[in-house]
């Protein structure tokens, strides 16, 4: 009975196994771009590059020779782009053909007490490289190992110059030229910065946790990672009252990137927000401008609370206006819902450091969205579908709260969503990490999530 129960609790947990809030495949045609934006970065880079220090030693019949070469360059490298594709359920392999590369460098040898250096140089032709990649999740983040690799050198040509004495030149070379060794070293080093990024700080406030959720799933067409996707308050990060749903990432094999960001991605941030008490604001009547019909003053609000200017004429009045609990928003089929909750306290003000608190309003918002986008920018529009209000409580008190509800109807239908919906006609500019930017782009909300499907364009592109 135990053993069932336990294995029934087993299946539980195991449905109960995180479902990914982020979700992004690369397609074919990504890989192949980001495959061409290495090889250029590569052949641009890799002259100012100082090859680290290769030390060892040659057995020959008197005994043995010590060498190291050192202060080596690259002096010019010929980079053909490599031939790459997915292997599908392991991760991808790359093929590269006739790399030729020349080093010059120093050289010092030890053969007993006899110490002896120069310089030389080394050309390398030919290089062939066959290499098979495997994605894995280690940890919970994306890490990429090198299953195989062979490398075959068509032709060494190497000259010392300098020092009295001349080493064995092929003994030497054989330890150096270690292709597959080189090319595993820097998979690893790839893969230690993969491992120290599992997470994007926003900002001081919030996080964003990219471990994954499973293992990266390799197709023959492209590759997908699960993402963990939630934000964290940086000051109280704890989990949210609601929790992540499975959706299906509809994936278009003609962009270079898939991604989908769910519900729950997007209300994480705005609980994280909450919790990192963002979500408010000290109103005063030197925020409002000028040329507004209303100013938080005692004697004008006396047309919405008769009683205020009687008990406190001609008072400046500060507001605090924030969010009572989670924002939430959620994608339904084109559409965004957002639900908003806030409360807004009215204070008089006496002086800098006298409040005499007036009276509180509690205010539920709806708001529906749409928005698209049209190259590097969001469009949409914003429409507030419902706003109810109640008065939360009264020092001064009861009163009728229908003025204030018609006038802040008027005011987010006149004044706000109007101001809200230009900018968005003409569009926010969408973000662009570390220089790469969206080029051809196509965004969709769906049931529960968020597609957007597009082409990236990287800033060593426009170099060219
Ligand atoms: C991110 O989430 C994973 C999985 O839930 C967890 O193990 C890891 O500690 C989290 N990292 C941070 C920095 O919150
Ligand atoms: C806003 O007002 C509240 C209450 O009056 C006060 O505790 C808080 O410090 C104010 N915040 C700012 C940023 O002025
Ligand atoms: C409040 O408004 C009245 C009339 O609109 C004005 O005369 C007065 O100076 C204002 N008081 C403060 C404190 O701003
Ligand atoms: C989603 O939209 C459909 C019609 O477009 C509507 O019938 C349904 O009630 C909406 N669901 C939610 C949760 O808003
Ligand atoms: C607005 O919200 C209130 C309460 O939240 C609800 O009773 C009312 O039906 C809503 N009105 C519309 C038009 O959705
Ligand atoms: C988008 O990509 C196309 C084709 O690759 C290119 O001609 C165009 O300049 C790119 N646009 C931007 C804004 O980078």
């Amino acid at each position: 009975m135990l053993l069932v129960a336990t294995f029934f609790l087993m299946g539980i947990t195991q449905t109960h196994a995180e479902n990914p809030a982020l979700q992004s495949v690369l397609s074919q045609k990504g890989l192949q771009k980001v495959s061409h934006w290495a090889t250029d970065w590569l052949q641009g880079d890799l002259s100012t590059i100082m090859l680290p220090e290769v030390k060892g030693s040659v057995s020959i019949f008197l005994g043995t020779i010590y060498y190291s070469l050192h202060d080596m360059t690259i002096v010019r490298c010929d980079l053909p782009e490599p031939a790459v594709s997915f292997s599908e359920g392991t991760g991808l392999s790359l093929q590269l053909q006739g790399l030729s590369i020349a080093i010059t460098g120093k050289w010092n040898t030890d053969f007993g007490i006899i110490h002896d250096g120069g310089w030389f140089d080394l050309a390398v032709y030919t290089i062939n490289l066959n290499a098979l990649l495997e994605f894995q999740s280690t940890e919970e983040h994306f890490s990429i190992t090198t299953a195989m690799c062979n490398a075959d050198v068509g032709h060494v040509q190497i000259n010392f110059h300098g020092g009295a004495s001349q080493v064995s030149h092929n003994d030497i070379l054989l330890l150096f030229i270690q292709i597959c060794p080189q090319f595993q070293k820097g998979i690893e080093n790839i893969d230690k910065y993969l491992a120290a990024n599992d997470v994007i700080q926003v900002d001081s406030y919030v996080y964003l946790n990219l471990s994954l959720t499973d293992s990266p799933v390799v197709f023959d067409n492209g590759f997908k990672l699960n993402v963990k996707g939630e934000f964290y308050s940086v000051k109280s990060p704890s989990e949210p009252p609601f929790s992540p749903h499975y959706f299906k990432l509809p994936w278009q094999e003609d962009y270079m990137l898939s991604v989908g960001v769910s519900e729950f991605c997007i209300n994480s941030a705005a609980y994280a927000y909450l919790k990192s008490g963002v979500l408010s604001i000290n109103i005063t009547d030197g925020m409002i401008p000028k040329t507004s019909p209303i100013h938080l003053n005692t004697s004008q609000f006396g047309s919405l609370v008769p009683q205020l200017p009687k008990k406190y004429p001609n008072m400046e009045m500060e507001v605090v206006l924030y969010a009572t609990d989670t924002p939430l928003i959620s994608f339904n089929q084109t559409v965004i819902n957002v639900e908003l909750s806030a409360a807004a306290k009215f204070s008089a003000i006496k002086s800098p450091t006298h409040l005499i608190p007036l009276f509180s309003l509690d205010m539920q918002y709806s708001f529906c969205a749409k928005v698209y986008t049209d190259g590097q920018l969001l469009k949409g529009a914003l429409e507030m579908k419902n706003l109810t209000m109640q008065l939360g409580s009264t020092e001064i008190d009861k009163f009728d709260i229908a003025p204030f509800e018609n006038l802040m109807k008027t005011v987010m239908n006149s004044f706000v969503l109007p101001k809200i919906n230009a900018q968005l006609k003409e569009g926010l500019p969408l973000p662009s990490v570390k220089g790469f930017s969206l080029n051809k782009s196509m965004m969709t909300i769906e049931n529960g999530f968020l597609f957007l499907a597009a082409d990236i364009t990287s800033p060593f592109q426009s170099l060219k």
